[in-house]
């Protein structure tokens, strides 16, 4: 008997490598819900459809839904709106759709007959107003105390949707587990990241040529897209994850974003770029480092894929597109 899931925000970055590892274990039947507004209805994605076990619904989860009665056993929501431009072009627009986006999908949830768990995918950014009052603790844990910061701050838009997310889901009477995501990079994530931005800018350089960086000692731990995929998979299923708050992440490789563009560069065979530092003020955190004790110890887990492998997928499928 094929289990139902649903994937909602199926189309974009992790729904649809997530779609993938569900596939490859032959054992799920799996609906993913999107209004493509951000997903792409690309080569790849027409080819995950042939797939005779998944099916589509497109539709905005802004707007008023219809979902009938079903039998989904996991509801993964993926779906928000992120991205800096977004964030600091249409605050307002995050915060709300954000809200309606979450409330609708626990509608869909609570019309569910055998739900086993909705995984609520978060964000490192909910540590935001620790960061700017400059206090956070690094690593970070999941339970660490969190600090709000300025209302009228664009960038708290995305930051406030994501709690007031994680306090509905958790407020429901609904199975859950929420995740928290700390940079995930891999194929099929746009351009928008800094990973792939930084691979097309390389490519774009001419030989010899100066590449301007933004915040060139801002820190990062890069987790590669299938160990962040095998993170949730294993936490969706795992009792001991039920109803709790988990990290996803890059447990070991901190690097800081000149080594990581002389690392791309040095994989990219582009020694020949020199670097320069822009004096442009950015407003992201200078640095990120989740805690992923109690991921790694719940789901007992300890490979991960090196930055070094991770990246060389990542140029190759990327040069290659
Ligand atoms: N990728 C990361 O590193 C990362 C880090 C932190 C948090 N997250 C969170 O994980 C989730 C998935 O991230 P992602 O990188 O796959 O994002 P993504 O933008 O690639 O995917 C989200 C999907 O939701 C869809 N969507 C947006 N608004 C919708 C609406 N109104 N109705 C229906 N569908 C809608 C988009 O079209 C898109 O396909 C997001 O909620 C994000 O906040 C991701």
């Amino acid at each position: 008997m094929m289990k139902k899931v649903l994937i909602i925000g199926g189309a974009g970055f992790l729904g649809y490598h997530l779609t993938k590892k569900l596939l490859l274990k032959k054992k799920y039947k799996i609906t993913l819900l999107d209004n493509f507004s951000r997903g792409k209805k690309d080569k790849y994605f027409r080819e995950l459809m042939t797939n005779k076990n998944i099916n589509l619904i497109n539709q905005d989860l802004t707007k008023k839904i219809n979902f009938p009665e079903d039998d989904y056993l996991y509801i993964y929501q993926f779906a928000a709106i992120i991205g800096v431009q977004n964030v600091l072009k249409q605050p307002l627009k995050v915060l709300t759709n954000n809200f309606l986006i979450q409330n609708n999908s626990i509608k869909i949830a609570l019309k569910q007959l055998n739900l086993k768990r909705f995984i609520f995918a978060s964000t490192s950014e909910v540590y935001l107003g620790n960061q700017k009052y400059k206090k956070l603790k690094y690593p970070t844990p999941e339970n660490h105390k969190i600090m709000l910061y300025d209302l009228k701050n664009s960038r708290t838009s995305y930051s406030l949707s994501k709690l007031y997310g994680e306090a509905m889901i958790a407020l429901s009477d609904i199975n859950y587990t929420i995740i928290r995501p700390h940079n995930i990079y891999g194929e099929r994530m746009g351009f928008s990241h800094v990973i792939p931005e930084l691979i097309l800018r390389i490519k774009k350089t001419k030989k010899n040529g100066n590449l301007y960086l933004d915040s060139p000692q801002h820190k990062r731990c890069f987790c590669y897209v299938d160990d962040a995929i095998n993170q949730i998979y294993k936490l969706s299923k795992n009792k001991k994850a039920l109803n709790d708050v988990f990290n996803i992440g890059n447990k070991d490789e901190e690097i800081k974003i000149i080594d990581l563009i002389k690392l791309i560069s040095k994989i990219m065979n582009r020694k020949d770029i020199k670097i320069n530092y822009s004096k442009r003020e950015v407003a992201s955190p200078s640095r990120r480092v989740p805690d992923l004790n109690k991921t790694f110890n719940t789901i007992k887990i300890n490979n991960q894929t090196s930055l070094l492998k991770g990246c060389s997928k990542v140029i190759k499928w990327y040069l290659e597109i």
